[in-house]
This record gives structure tokens, C-alpha cells and sequence, in this order.
């Protein structure tokens, strides 16, 4: 679980809860079944089958309810850290052009928008290991929350292809303490 966070942490558990519960189920299944055909002869009835079928087809149903309402709380996008500051950020071949240039630690929005063609907005730590990355359209604008704790010099490269001088296509900012 190293580098994992709190969100894909719970994502794998519950995963791993819901592969546990269907193969309970199969099992169950697969016991009944079995032990049926072998008490019973004679062929099964289409009614008892039929009641069989519906049982399940209720409980797939109310097990698929259940998860969707208990996880429903935790959709990313109902879970937005609300910014302690704003940065528009302007994306051209071949720059970024970023107001304002320096911010406080914490939650910034950065809303990227394209002067001219596709880019790609892709944030690196002062460590130099990418913070996160988001795609930038043309007359959009798409924003981008980060929570930034650490200070120091960041620096945006361009992800996208997007011309002769795409592999120059940096920005920098820096974050206060
Ligand atoms: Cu902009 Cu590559």
C-alpha cells in the first residue's frame, strides 16, 4: 500500500470486500445447486427455478443499491477542496503565462485555459516529481485543484505535443511558506 492515499486505499478495500462477497455468493449458489440435484431425482420444477432466479436478480440488485449509496459521499467531484487561491494560468505555443506567480501553501485552483492549440498542463514539486496533470483545450477553461504544502519553485512542463518548440513549453511558479 506505499504510496497509496486515503482514496485509493478505500477503493481497493471495498474492491476487495466486493470480489470477497461474489465469490461467497457463487459458492452458495454452486452448494445449493448441488445439493438439490442430488437430493432430487427427479427434474427440478420451472417454478421453484423461477423463484431461484428472481431471489437473485432482487439481491444483485439491493447489494448494487447499497454500494451506490454508501459510496455515493465519497464521488471526487462532491469532495472539491475549496481553494485558498486562484491561479489563471494562459497556455501558448510555447509558454505559460501564469497570474498571479507565487502563492501560499494550500489548496490552489489553477484555471488553465489555450490560446491556441491542445496543451498539456503538468505541475512538478520542487522535488521534481509530477504533482498532477490535466489536459488544456482551446478557448476552455479547465481547472485544476492541488493542494500544495510544500514550498519552493515549481514548474509546469507541457504534456501534449503541440508544435516545433513543444519540448520548450515551460512555466514556473513559486510557492510561500
Ligand atoms: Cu504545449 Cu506541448
Amino acid at each position: 500500500m506505499r504510496g497509496m492515499n486515503g482514496t485509493q486505499i478505500t477503493i481497493t478495500v471495498l474492491y476487495c470486500a466486493v470480489t470477497a462477497i461474489g465469490i461467497i455468493g457463487l459458492l452458495a449458489v454452486l452448494a445449493t445447486t448441488r445439493r438439490k440435484a442430488r437430493a432430487t431425482a427427479a427434474a427440478p420444477s420451472i417454478d421453484k427455478m423461477k423463484r431461484g432466479e428472481n431471489w437473485w436478480a432482487i439481491m444483485t440488485v439491493v447489494i448494487l443499491v447499497v454500494l451506490f449509496v454508501a459510496t455515493f459521499a465519497g464521488i471526487p467531484w462532491l469532495n472539491r477542496d475549496k481553494a485558498d487561491s486562484t491561479v489563471q494560468v494562459r497556455a501558448l505555443q510555447f509558454a505559460f503565462v501564469l497570474q498571479p506567480a507565487s502563492v501560499p501553501t494550500g489548496t490552489v485552483d489553477f484555471e488553465v485555459k489555450s490560446d491556441d492549440v491542445s496543451h498539456g498542463f503538468g505541475l512538478y514539486d520542487p522535488d521534481n516529481k509530477l504533482v498532477s496533470q490535466i489536459q488544456v483545450l482551446p478557448k476552455v477553461t479547465s481547472t485544476d485543484t492541488v493542494k500544495l504544502t510544500k514550498p519552493g519553485t515549481y514548474v509546469i512542463r507541457c504534456l501534449e505535443f503541440c508544435g516545433f518548440n513543444h519540448h520548450n513549453m515551460v512555466g514556473q511558479f513559486e510557492v510561500t511558506q
